[in-house]
């Protein structure tokens, strides 16, 4: 019997690429609105078989599989029309003049300077690696990945050589037997250095002496191996422990004027050409100025701190990861940078402390996880009289939530605009500008904001600061 032919199919992308059929909703990859396609019905989830009416914004694949990439199968220029849409969807309510741009990124192929490979062996005995298929734990072979630094597929296919010579033993998920289970490496596209760091099942490495020699021979410019031992039975690739195997432990990078410093756990932007122009994008006309007491909350090893450090007083970067802190900290050193103190803190913590201190501060920059901020920390930031806010985001419906509890707090958004970090997969940066209005000029979106922290202790206590001292001025607090 011939397969159905579903016509002029309606597909929904971001945030998950779900296909209509039969008023029915499915999550099918590779399809594009308006095409014919039929589809294989016999598989667990439905797949797409055949498309019999191709769109015009189709392209050929680059490789059947892909753990990453969403949008391989459509041109570029469709893709930024899919997300523009999205977001400009997403963010209605807030009547943003002339809707919001999106800039493209003129590298939208092999930008990533991280890639996490995860080994298994094949049912011939073959070491192969790979990246988890989307929503499981399968994994689909990444030999040239569009999305991974071309450098880094080379060094893949050199490594798989050099461990199937040495037998290194492969760590299976099931029996929780074998030793190594990931290779992370990340690449300084601008400096050229490059860390392989093998992740573990615990602290035996056999063959690991005979690996570092033979990668050592075959000159693929890696400047520094690392060991990190993951012995838990989690998804989570890296464990606490590290050891350094050559090298120095870390690499640089240059990203414009600066130079930074990345150890394997620390956060680093994966699209390095990417995070120059986003900063620039914050910060070139933040109107941030020399008399400018500055937060960078969520700051990583110190980035956007470093970044903005040229046009404030004073930056104070805050950041969960003790680890990224004392990167921070080196990095404001070697680019001689006097005007930050980092602070290793849970962001909201800190806030609510120095809010409670009476404290002022005049312009915040954030750039939290993809799960979005507290409303502690949204509230803290009234009662520390910033004028303006920068929010980064790589989760849009956060940033949302976010700024519907910023509206209410007096905060009028001012921009927002999206920057293409991520081609060819679903996501994207963000960055909306606020600033502290008068309150009477202040039109509030109606909507009912849930926050997991809403009975939180914190908040609790800057609303007994508002009955002790009222509403905050909307001009700032004295120094
Ligand atoms: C999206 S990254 C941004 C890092 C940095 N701004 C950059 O551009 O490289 C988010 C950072 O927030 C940190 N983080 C997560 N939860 C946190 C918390 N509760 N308080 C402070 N920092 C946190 C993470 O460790 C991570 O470094």
């Amino acid at each position: 019997m011939k397969d159905p032919i579903f016509k002029d199919i309606r597909v929904s992308y971001i945030p998950d690429t779900k296909v209509e059929i039969n008023k029915k909703t499915y999550l099918i990859h590779n399809v594009i609105d308006g095409e014919d396609i039929t589809v294989d019905t016999t598989k667990k989830y439905p797949e797409l078989k055949e498309v019999i009416k191709p769109s015009p914004y189709r392209i050929p694949y680059h490789m059947e599989e892909c753990g990453g990439c969403n949008f391989q199968h459509v041109t570029y220029e469709y893709e930024q029309k899919l997300k523009r849409d999205y977001l400009n969807e997403l963010f209605k309510p807030f009547k943003i003049k002339g809707g919001i741009n999106l800039t493209p990124m003129e590298d939208y192929m092999n930008y990533r300077n991280k890639s996490i490979m995860t080994y298994k062996l094949s049912k011939q005995k073959k070491i192969t690696c790979g990246l988890y298929e989307e929503y499981s734990h399968n994994i689909v072979a990444a030999n040239n990945n569009i999305l991974q630094a071309k450098k880094t597929n080379e060094v893949i296919l050199q490594l798989n050589k050099i461990l199937t010579k040495h037998k290194i033993q492969i760590y299976d998920e099931k029996t929780r037997t074998g030793v190594l289970r990931h290779v992370y490496i990340r690449y300084g596209f601008n400096s050229n250095e490059l860390m392989i760091t093998f992740v573990t099942n615990g602290e035996n490495f056999p063959g690991r002496n005979n690996v570092i020699t033979d990668i050592k021979k075959a000159n693929l410019g890696i400047t520094t191996i690392v060991q990190n031992i993951n012995q838990r039975d989690t998804s989570i690739v890296l464990g606490d422990k590290e050891r350094i195997l050559y090298g120095p432990g870390f690499i640089y990078e240059n990203v414009g004027e600066y130079k930074f410093k990345i150890s394997p756990k620390s956060f680093f932007q994966v699209n390095t050409k990417g995070m120059e122009i986003l900063y620039k994008k914050a910060l070139e006309n933040s109107g941030i100025t020399k008399n400018d007491l500055v937060i960078d909350a969520y700051c990583g090893v110190g980035t956007i701190s470093i970044y903005a450090s040229k046009y404030a007083k004073h930056v104070y970067g805050v950041e969960l990861n003790k680890n990224a802190i004392m990167d921070a900290n080196i990095n404001k050193k070697i680019n001689n940078i006097e005007n930050i103190t980092f602070i290793a803190d849970d962001a909201t913590n800190y806030m609510t402390h120095l809010a409670k201190d009476r404290k002022h501060v005049d312009v915040v920059i954030m750039d939290p996880p993809r799960e979005g901020s507290t409303k502690a920390f949204i509230n803290a930031i009234k009662y520390l009289g910033a004028r303006k806010v920068i929010y980064i985001s790589c989760g849009p419906e956060t940033l949302k939530r976010d700024l519907y509890q910023f509206s209410e707090n007096g905060y009028q958004i001012k921009s927002i605009e999206g920057v293409d970090m991520f081609p060819r997969t679903i996501h994207c940066e963000v960055i909306a500008v606020l600033e502290l209005a008068e309150q009477k000029k202040t039109s509030k979106p109606k909507t009912k904001i849930i926050y997991e922290d809403d009975d939180d202790d914190e908040i609790k206590e800057l609303e007994e600061l508002v009955r002790k001292y009222g509403t905050p001025d909307p001009k700032p607090h004295k120094k």
